[in-house]
């Protein structure tokens, strides 16, 4: 490792120690503490996650990291702390924000992200450390150290949008969770996945913007070696808002424990906004269902989702699998 990195490293294990500080002994933090209880964290969920809080006031981990002998040039280097071009006083980035600490999948922490309280219009609700020598966003899956051990035991990985959900999980009994953060899966994401575990179940957000991007990664789950199924939110809840409301068996049990293959999944997706009363929905939903299983399909796959795509419709499954050979015939 550069000894430069390791001096990054050092800034982010000082400024982790420091967020948590003040979570947890300053009145200061006691509004974030405050919020963090009500949103079901268990003062050993704040200490694992290492969960923190950084203060209102602009400069407190530039002074702290200066007085640990670190360089303004290696603050700014580690994204904590903007340092103005032409002069002026260096602050910190992260300001009265509930911090998250990021790790490699070496379990070391190399950026944070940090969230608002209360919301207001004109900022992120999540600010993230900027791309560094040693954080890149789209290479990291949080809680990737964890999930790896996990996935040992429970044989599979769940694939969650946010890390708030991959706490929720973890409280509710699932250690194997992971996020990516957003909705951009990248080839890192997928060989860091492919280097723990063959099955991968996606559980993104039950809104529009999950379930594009739950359609967008079963995509590319089915073009490559890691098996993926899909375990669906209802009613646009993402998967903490599920437990929260419904209790950790019930998301065990029904959302995790019964997820959807791909192609009934993409059956699902292709249902969504139609009104299978209404002839053109019909014919348009059958259209796209048999895209979806022309190529590579087995044949008792055909047989199954062509009879459930003949109940749900009403069209004979002898028609459906006529169709059928001339969608394959394309
Ligand atoms: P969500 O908006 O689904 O956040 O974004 P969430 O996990 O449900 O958070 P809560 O429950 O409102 O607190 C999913 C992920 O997208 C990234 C974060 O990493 C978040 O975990 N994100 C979201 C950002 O980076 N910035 C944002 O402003 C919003
Ligand atoms: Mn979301
Ligand atoms: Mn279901
Ligand atoms: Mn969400
Ligand atoms: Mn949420």
């Amino acid at each position: 490792m550069p000894p430069q990195h390791r001096r990054l490293l050092e800034a982010h294990t000082f400024a982790a120690e420091f967020y948590q500080h003040l979570l947890l002994n300053t009145v200061e933090g006691e509004e974030a503490l405050e919020y963090l209880t009500g949103r079901g964290f268990t003062p050993e969920a704040i200490e694992r996650f290492g969960v923190g809080y950084s203060l209102g006031n602009s400069d407190s981990l530039a002074r702290l990291l200066a007085r640990k002998g670190f360089s303004e040039e290696e603050m700014a280097e580690a994204g904590l702390v903007i340092v103005p071009e032409h002069g002026g006083k260096p602050f910190d980035r992260f300001r009265n924000r509930i911090m998250f600490p990021l790790h490699d999948p070496n379990g070391r922490t190399v950026g944070f992200s940090g969230r608002v309280i209360q919301k207001a219009d004109n900022e992120p609700k999540y600010l993230n450390s900027p791309e560094t020598p040693i954080f890149n966003k789209g290479e990291i899956l949080y809680n990737y150290h964890n999930a790896r051990l996990a996935a040992r035991k429970s044989g599979n990985v769940i694939l969650f949008e946010g890390f708030m959900d991959v706490i929720s999980a973890d409280l509710a009994g699932i250690q194997s969770g992971v996020a990516i953060m957003g909705t951009a899966l990248s080839d890192k994401h997928l060989a860091l996945l492919g280097r723990i575990t063959r099955q991968v179940v996606i559980c993104t957000d039950g809104d529009d913007a999950g379930w594009e991007a739950a359609r967008r990664f079963s995509r590319l789950f089915k073009s490559g070696r890691t098996d993926a199924t899909v375990a669906v939110i209802p009613d646009g809840m993402d998967p903490d808002d599920y437990i929260r409301k419904y209790g950790g068996g019930q998301f065990r049990e029904q959302v995790i424990g019964q997820p959807h293959t791909l192609l009934s999944f993409a059956m699902m997706y292709a249902k969504r906004g139609k009104n299978l009363n209404n002839e053109n929905d019909i014919l348009q939903y059958i259209h796209e269902v048999l895209a979806e299983l022309a190529g590579n399909t087995t044949p008792v796959e055909r047989d199954l989702y062509l009879n459930q795509l003949s109940r749900e419709t009403g069209v004979s499954a002898e028609a459906l699998t006529a169709q059928f050979r001339k969608a394959e015939a394309r």
